[in-house]
Protein backbone atom coordinates (compact mmCIF):
# COMPACT_ATOMS: atom_id res chain seq x y z
CA UNK A 1 0.00 0.00 0.00
CA UNK A 2 0.93 3.65 -0.92
CA UNK A 3 -0.27 6.53 0.81
CA UNK A 4 0.43 9.75 -0.20
CA UNK A 5 0.12 12.96 1.86
CA UNK A 6 0.56 16.67 0.37
CA UNK A 7 -0.03 19.58 1.77
CA UNK A 8 1.33 23.34 2.75
CA UNK A 9 3.56 24.16 5.06
CA UNK A 10 2.98 23.14 8.77
CA UNK A 11 -0.37 22.35 7.52
CA UNK A 12 0.05 18.90 10.11
CA UNK A 13 0.98 16.45 7.42
CA UNK A 14 4.46 15.30 8.52
CA UNK A 15 2.82 13.99 12.12
CA UNK A 16 -0.05 12.92 10.35
CA UNK A 17 1.95 10.44 7.98
CA UNK A 18 4.79 9.45 10.81
CA UNK A 19 1.46 8.09 12.93
CA UNK A 20 -0.38 6.73 9.88
CA UNK A 21 2.88 4.59 8.88
CA UNK A 22 3.20 3.25 12.46
CA UNK A 23 0.28 2.30 12.67
CA UNK A 24 -0.19 0.32 9.08
CA UNK A 25 2.99 -1.08 9.41
CA UNK A 26 4.69 1.61 6.70
CA UNK A 27 7.75 2.83 5.63
CA UNK A 28 7.45 7.21 5.91
CA UNK A 29 9.86 8.80 3.96
CA UNK A 30 9.47 12.72 4.83
CA UNK A 31 10.18 14.29 1.65
CA UNK A 32 11.18 17.34 2.33
CA UNK A 33 14.60 16.29 4.52
CA UNK A 34 15.41 15.59 0.48
CA UNK A 35 15.05 19.62 -0.44
CA UNK A 36 16.21 20.24 2.82
CA UNK A 37 19.58 18.53 2.46
CA UNK A 38 20.53 19.56 -0.92
CA UNK A 39 19.75 23.10 0.15
CA UNK A 40 22.07 22.31 3.25
CA UNK A 41 24.82 20.59 0.96
CA UNK A 42 24.77 23.87 -1.27
CA UNK A 43 24.83 26.56 1.46
CA UNK A 44 28.08 24.78 3.48
CA UNK A 45 29.84 24.46 0.27
CA UNK A 46 29.10 28.58 -0.03
CA UNK A 47 26.86 28.81 -3.08
CA UNK A 48 23.70 30.41 -3.62
CA UNK A 49 20.64 28.04 -3.55
CA UNK A 50 19.71 28.98 -6.63
CA UNK A 51 22.48 28.22 -8.53
CA UNK A 52 20.75 25.23 -10.71
CA UNK A 53 24.07 23.47 -11.35
CA UNK A 54 25.75 23.39 -7.79
CA UNK A 55 21.99 22.40 -6.30
CA UNK A 56 21.66 19.36 -9.03
CA UNK A 57 25.04 18.28 -8.44
CA UNK A 58 24.37 18.46 -4.24
CA UNK A 59 20.33 16.50 -5.01
CA UNK A 60 22.95 13.73 -7.39
CA UNK A 61 25.24 13.00 -4.60
CA UNK A 62 22.26 12.84 -2.20
CA UNK A 63 23.36 11.12 1.03
CA UNK A 64 20.21 9.58 3.09
CA UNK A 65 22.14 8.91 6.33
CA UNK A 66 22.27 12.85 6.47
CA UNK A 67 18.02 13.01 7.02
CA UNK A 68 18.84 12.34 10.71
CA UNK A 69 20.71 16.18 11.03
CA UNK A 70 19.10 18.19 13.30
CA UNK A 71 20.31 21.49 11.24
CA UNK A 72 17.92 20.47 8.64
CA UNK A 73 14.80 21.77 10.58
CA UNK A 74 16.85 25.60 10.84
CA UNK A 75 14.58 28.34 9.29
CA UNK A 76 17.74 29.35 7.06
CA UNK A 77 17.60 25.88 6.18
CA UNK A 78 13.90 25.68 4.96
CA UNK A 79 13.98 28.86 3.10
CA UNK A 80 16.47 27.71 1.13
CA UNK A 81 14.79 24.17 0.19
CA UNK A 82 12.27 25.87 -1.16
CA UNK A 83 14.50 27.87 -3.17
CA UNK A 84 16.28 24.67 -4.82
CA UNK A 85 13.14 22.73 -4.44
CA UNK A 86 11.77 24.81 -7.55
CA UNK A 87 14.86 23.67 -9.98
CA UNK A 88 13.58 20.94 -12.02
CA UNK A 89 16.67 19.51 -12.61
CA UNK A 90 17.13 19.04 -8.83
CA UNK A 91 13.37 17.65 -8.46
CA UNK A 92 14.22 15.40 -11.34
CA UNK A 93 17.23 14.03 -9.75
CA UNK A 94 15.34 13.16 -6.73
CA UNK A 95 12.56 11.27 -8.46
CA UNK A 96 14.11 8.04 -8.84
CA UNK A 97 15.05 7.65 -4.72
CA UNK A 98 11.81 8.42 -3.60
CA UNK A 99 10.22 5.79 -6.48
CA UNK A 100 11.92 3.27 -5.17
CA UNK A 101 11.18 3.99 -1.42
CA UNK A 102 7.71 4.45 -2.09
CA UNK A 103 7.66 0.85 -4.00
CA UNK A 104 9.39 -1.03 -1.12
CA UNK A 105 7.49 -3.83 0.54
CA UNK A 106 5.21 -3.75 2.15
CA UNK A 107 4.87 0.13 1.15
CA UNK A 108 4.88 3.46 2.37
CA UNK A 109 3.68 6.83 3.37
CA UNK A 110 5.36 9.44 1.88
CA UNK A 111 4.71 13.45 2.48
CA UNK A 112 5.58 16.00 0.98
CA UNK A 113 4.18 18.64 -2.03
CA UNK A 114 3.96 16.39 -5.56
CA UNK A 115 3.85 12.96 -3.87
CA UNK A 116 -0.08 12.62 -4.79
CA UNK A 117 0.41 14.45 -8.36
CA UNK A 118 4.29 13.57 -9.42
CA UNK A 119 6.13 10.43 -7.69
CA UNK A 120 3.16 8.46 -6.53
CA UNK A 121 0.33 9.37 -8.68
CA UNK A 122 -1.13 5.49 -9.10
CA UNK A 123 -1.12 5.61 -4.40
CA UNK A 124 -3.64 3.84 -3.20
CA UNK A 125 -4.56 6.88 -1.13
CA UNK A 126 -3.91 10.47 -1.33
CA UNK A 127 -4.62 12.98 1.30
CA UNK A 128 -3.88 16.69 0.71
CA UNK A 129 -4.05 18.44 3.67
CA UNK A 130 -5.07 21.74 4.57
CA UNK A 131 -4.93 24.79 7.82
CA UNK A 132 -5.24 28.42 7.96
CA UNK A 133 -2.09 29.97 7.55
CA UNK A 134 -2.73 31.48 11.08
CA UNK A 135 -3.14 28.38 12.54
CA UNK A 136 0.00 26.87 10.48
CA UNK A 137 2.10 29.71 11.64
CA UNK A 138 0.89 29.05 15.61
CA UNK A 139 2.38 25.13 14.92
CA UNK A 140 5.47 25.96 13.72
CA UNK A 141 6.51 28.83 16.22
CA UNK A 142 5.89 26.16 19.04
CA UNK A 143 8.20 23.62 16.86
CA UNK A 144 11.04 25.86 16.19
CA UNK A 145 11.30 28.00 19.84
CA UNK A 146 10.87 24.10 20.93
CA UNK A 147 14.01 23.07 19.34
CA UNK A 148 15.52 26.61 20.81
CA UNK A 149 15.33 28.98 17.67
CA UNK A 150 14.25 32.17 18.74
CA UNK A 151 11.14 33.53 16.40
CA UNK A 152 8.24 35.69 15.87
CA UNK A 153 4.87 34.86 15.10
CA UNK A 154 4.92 37.27 12.62
CA UNK A 155 7.64 36.40 10.69
CA UNK A 156 7.07 32.60 10.75
CA UNK A 157 3.35 33.66 9.22
CA UNK A 158 5.44 35.44 6.66
CA UNK A 159 7.82 32.73 5.57
CA UNK A 160 5.03 30.34 5.00
CA UNK A 161 3.32 32.73 2.83
CA UNK A 162 6.44 33.55 0.74
CA UNK A 163 7.05 29.59 0.97
CA UNK A 164 3.65 28.49 -0.42
CA UNK A 165 3.76 31.12 -3.19
CA UNK A 166 6.47 29.84 -4.24
CA UNK A 167 5.28 25.99 -3.87
CA UNK A 168 2.66 26.98 -5.41
CA UNK A 169 3.71 29.21 -8.42
CA UNK A 170 6.78 27.47 -9.72
CA UNK A 171 6.37 25.59 -12.89
CA UNK A 172 7.92 21.81 -12.34
CA UNK A 173 6.05 19.96 -9.61
CA UNK A 174 3.66 22.51 -8.02
CA UNK A 175 1.52 22.03 -5.11
CA UNK A 176 -1.28 21.18 -5.46
CA UNK A 177 -4.15 18.70 -4.99
CA UNK A 178 -4.10 15.89 -6.84
CA UNK A 179 -7.84 15.31 -8.86
CA UNK A 180 -8.19 12.04 -6.40
CA UNK A 181 -6.80 13.51 -3.20
CA UNK A 182 -9.43 13.50 -0.10
CA UNK A 183 -8.92 17.03 1.63
CA UNK A 184 -7.99 16.81 5.06
CA UNK A 185 -8.79 20.43 7.32
CA UNK A 186 -6.71 20.19 10.60
CA UNK A 187 -7.28 24.18 11.31
CA UNK A 188 -9.63 22.69 14.65
CA UNK A 189 -8.31 19.44 14.80
CA UNK A 190 -5.64 18.62 17.41
CA UNK A 191 -2.84 15.94 16.99
CA UNK A 192 -5.47 13.12 17.74
CA UNK A 193 -8.04 14.14 16.02
CA UNK A 194 -6.26 14.77 12.30
CA UNK A 195 -5.15 11.48 12.82
CA UNK A 196 -8.41 9.64 13.24
CA UNK A 197 -9.73 11.98 10.79
CA UNK A 198 -7.25 10.57 8.64
CA UNK A 199 -7.78 6.77 9.11
CA UNK A 200 -11.28 7.21 8.75
CA UNK A 201 -10.42 8.21 4.91
CA UNK A 202 -8.33 5.53 4.88
CA UNK A 203 -10.59 2.98 5.79
CA UNK A 204 -13.15 4.59 3.49
CA UNK A 205 -11.20 4.25 0.94
CA UNK A 206 -9.93 0.73 1.06
CA UNK A 207 -13.29 -0.18 2.53
CA UNK A 208 -14.44 1.48 -1.14
CA UNK A 209 -12.30 -0.99 -3.12
CA UNK A 210 -13.06 -4.70 -1.52
CA UNK A 211 -16.94 -3.65 -2.33
CA UNK A 212 -15.91 -2.91 -6.23
O1 LIG B 1 7.77 21.16 7.26
P1 LIG B 1 7.44 22.07 6.14
O2 LIG B 1 6.13 21.75 5.51
O3 LIG B 1 7.59 23.51 6.52
O4 LIG B 1 8.58 21.87 5.06
P2 LIG B 1 9.05 20.57 4.27
O5 LIG B 1 7.90 19.66 4.00
O6 LIG B 1 10.24 20.01 4.95
O7 LIG B 1 9.50 21.20 2.87
C1 LIG B 1 10.47 22.21 2.76
C2 LIG B 1 10.41 22.73 1.34
O8 LIG B 1 10.79 21.68 0.44
C3 LIG B 1 9.03 23.17 0.85
O9 LIG B 1 8.77 24.55 1.09
C4 LIG B 1 9.06 22.86 -0.63
O10 LIG B 1 9.58 23.93 -1.38
C5 LIG B 1 10.03 21.71 -0.75
N1 LIG B 1 9.39 20.42 -0.99
C6 LIG B 1 8.98 20.13 -2.27
O11 LIG B 1 9.10 20.96 -3.16
N2 LIG B 1 8.46 18.92 -2.59
C7 LIG B 1 8.30 17.99 -1.63
N3 LIG B 1 7.80 16.80 -1.98
C8 LIG B 1 8.67 18.26 -0.31
C9 LIG B 1 9.20 19.51 0.00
Amino acid sequence: MIIAIDGPAASGKGTIARQIAAVYGLHHLDTGLLYRAVAKAVLDAGHSPDDAQRATEAAVMLDPSKFEDNALKLQVITEAASVVAAIPQVRQALINYQREFATKPPGAVLDGRDIGTVIAPGADVKLFVVASPEVRAARRVRELRARGEVVEEADVLADLLRRDERDSRRTSAPLKAAPDAHLLDTTHLGIDAAFRAAVDIIEAVRAGRKRR
